[in-house]
């Protein structure tokens, strides 16, 4: 599925529209056709004829133009694709996204849609960071929206923060995943299924508003908190890195980014679960709806995710530093005559086999293990002595760009053997997780 499929490119108005061209130009070498649709303020930073040049069809930008709905209009035009992708997303169109709103091509094609969608963030880093936008971010999640950065970086605006569009190559992977993810068409629920339309199978215009009429008005059931296959159930989460002190402005850290854990936190809590995550320091905003106790060091990171026991499962996503300096210096430490200071560095608690092994070890112990070099062998080895019921275990060597990148391929060991999936968005590999937790605590 993921060869020669059909991309229906929405660009919003923002500075990273240009990268939008880069992304037609990528997704054409791996073989898949796109179809653009450019908003408004899009049309000020890049043209319908840039757009239209790169995909070999038609731009399309108004939704009354007459010219583009005798050739194709926005219903057809939402279907007509395997996935719907938005990138740049503007802060308005995650906004109208969030909110079923459609007062244009872009938005009412966003609305009528049958296909997944994925979007590609960018905006000023207050703008992310806004809470009405994480709101709405968090919303699209809960739709099966999959969302592909922001990255970190220096803005055009100069600030310095998440923001900034993924890299087309980046968006590409993602589109590939999801693609290959499958489930690419939203269903409707049964009660609801589409009938051509016809002067006598129409209800009234009155009837389909009214409540009266819950065949219509009804949507696919989102799950609610406290409702759902985890419901009743805590789960206790560690993600993001440690940081470990040197002296009051050094550290010891590494390059996770918390994507993963945080997504697992996320899925968990809309699978019914209680949730706390404990998350090392790291730029992601909180997950809604799940208790974050945010730590710096390993240490803090065991006290924390003892406080937090009685659990039912615990996954230990985080990329706890394995060793911190034996004695950080109270003052910071001075360059001198005396060359770089030497660093005894001490063991740290182990987290996941302190849990595990510990009175209080919750029914399910999931540990992570990122690897550079045999990464089962080094998973197996891992299971046996932690004392776990399953590892993580994914390949972090730079090439990959799973460490701080939004995909992920994991393999699945446990005492059953291993199971690999494919590369897949962060939040998909979350998902999968949780629904498998899910089978795990259905009444028999
Ligand atoms: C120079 C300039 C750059 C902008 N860059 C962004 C941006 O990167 N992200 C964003 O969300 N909005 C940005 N905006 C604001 C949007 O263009 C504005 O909200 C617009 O209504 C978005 O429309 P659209 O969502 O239909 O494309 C920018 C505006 C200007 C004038």
């Amino acid at each position: 599925m993921a060869n020669g499929a059909r991309i229906l490119l929405i660009v919003g108005g923002g500075i990273a529209a240009y990268k939008a061209l880069e992304l037609i130009r990528e997704l054409k070498r791996r073989g898949h056709e796109s179809r653009g649709v450019l908003t408004q303020a899009g049309a000020h930073f890049i043209t319908p004829l840039s757009i239209a040049s790169l995909t070999g069809d038609v731009c399309y930008t108004d939704i009354f133009s007459l010219t583009d709905e005798a050739e194709m209009g926005h219903i057809e035009l939402s279907r007509d694709a395997d996935l719907v992708v938005v990138a740049p997303a503007t802060a308005d169109l995650i906004g109208k996204m969030a909110n079923g709103l459609s007062n244009d091509l872009a938005s009412t094609t966003l609305l009528a849609t049958d296909k997944r969608i994925l979007i590609a963030p960018a905006m000023n880093v207050r703008m992310w960071l806004h809470p009405a936008t994480q709101r709405n971010v968090e919303t699209l999640r809960r739709d099966g929206v999959t969302i592909v950065g922001p990255d970190n970086g220096e803005m055009a605006c100069g600030e310095y923060g998440p923001g900034r569009m993924a890299e087309p190559v980046a968006i590409a992977d993602a589109i590939e995943a999801r693609l290959k993810a499958g489930g690419n068409i939203i269903a409707l629920p049964p009660e609801t299924q589409l009938r051509p339309a016809s002067p006598v199978q129409s209800p009234p215009p009155q009837q389909m508003m009214s409540r009266a009429n819950p065949k219509v008005a009804s949507v696919p059931p989102r799950i609610l908190p406290g409702k759902g296959p985890l419901a009743g159930r805590h789960v206790v989460i560690t993600s993001g890195p440690t940081h470990e002190p040197i002296d009051p402005v050094r550290y010891i850290a590494n390059r996770s980014s918390g994507k993963q854990g945080h997504a697992i936190a996320r899925a968990a809590a809309d699978a019914g679960a209680k949730v706390t995550l404990v998350s090392g320091p790291v730029s992601i905003p909180d997950p809604a709806g799940v208790e974050v106790v945010h730590v710096e060091s390993a240490r803090d990171m065991l006290a924390a995710v003892e406080k937090a026991l009685p659990a039912d499962i615990a996954i230990f996503a985080a990329a706890v530093a394995d060793w911190r300096v034996a004695t950080a210096s109270k003052e910071k430490i001075k360059k001198g005559a005396n060359g770089p200071p030497a660093l005894a560095l001490a063991e740290n608690p182990d987290i996941l086999a302190t849990v595990a092994k510990g009175r209080k070890r919750p029914r399910i112990v999931i540990g992570f293990a990122a690897e550079t070099q045999k990464v089962i062998e080094h998973a197996r080895a891992k299971l046996k002595k932690k004392g776990c019921d399953l590892i993580v275990a994914n390949d972090v060597s730079p090439e990959t760009g799973i460490m701080g990148g939004d995909l992920n391929a994991v393999h699945l060991v446990s005492a059953d053997g291993v199971e690999s999936w494919p590369s897949l968005p962060k939040e998909e590999v979350a998902q999968r997780l949780v629904r498998k937790l899910a089978e795990a605590f259905r009444p028999a």
